[in-house]
């Protein structure tokens, strides 16, 4: 299983890198907006010294809307680093765009996914990626994990090559859920890769080693 960060901040990015389980970044328009990045020159800029913290995978999402739009700027954010994965909306024109560009060989991210057919359509267009939100299903009392589930199932089906990116993940449980179901990938916030390595036990444990260990040395 792939980890990734969900994040555009790169004190967090490098932070997570240290933990040394780090195989990539996610970033949206809204991320990049938290970090008060202005301007088209600011942003790419800024995807260039997230690929400079990460050893791959850094998806870069295009804002055009239209067929011809999106595969401009998907040149463009490609030409960044090697290590940039176009991310593409869930759309009509999207989906051709996506397409196309996997027969040019550059990597795509389709974002935004809330259904299985959803997801079916990205991978027959040959998405690297898909991301289902599963925290933005679950804020509305729908079942995100059961999505990231029924997905897993139909691509091992039909042996799609897209791999299941599980997007919106919010907490560990997430995570181990997902892990459980053979999801992919999960990008999550540094708080919930964070909380994997915590148990109080492990805490509790260690201070009663260390202390026998003090004893045997006076
Ligand atoms: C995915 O790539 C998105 O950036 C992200 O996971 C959205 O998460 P949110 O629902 O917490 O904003």
């Amino acid at each position: 299983m792939k980890f990734f960060i969900d994040t555009a901040n790169l004190q967090e990015i490098e932070e997570a890198a240290a933990l040394g389980i780090l195989d990539g970044v996610t970033t949206n328009p809204s991320l990049m907006a938290k970090e008060g990045i202005k301007g088209n020159q600011a942003i790419y800029q800024h995807y260039k010294e997230i690929c400079n913290l990460v050893d791959n995978n850094v998806s870069a999402e295009v804002i055009s809307t239209d067929y011809a739009g999106i595969l401009r700027e998907a040149e463009l954010l490609a030409a960044i680093d090697a290590k940039i994965v176009v991310k593409v909306p869930m759309i009509r024109e999207g989906v051709k765009a996506i397409k196309y560009l996997s027969s040019q060989g550059v990597r795509t991210n389709c974002t935004l996914v809330f259904s299985a057919g959803q997801a079916l359509v990205a991978a027959k267009a040959g998405a690297t990626y898909v991301s289902p939100f599963a925290g933005r299903l679950d804020d509305i009392s729908a079942d995100g994990m059961a999505l990231l589930g029924q997905i897993v199932e139909i691509y091992d089906n039909y042996g799609f090559a897209t791999e299941v990116l599980g997007a919106s993940i919010r907490h560990p449980m997430h995570i181990i859920e997902a892990a459980e179901m053979g999801v992919d990938v999960i990008t999550a916030p540094l708080k919930a890769l964070e909380a994997l390595f915590l148990h109080p036990l492990t805490d509790i444990g260690l201070e009663k080693f260390l202390a026998d260990y003090k004893k045997s040395q006076s």
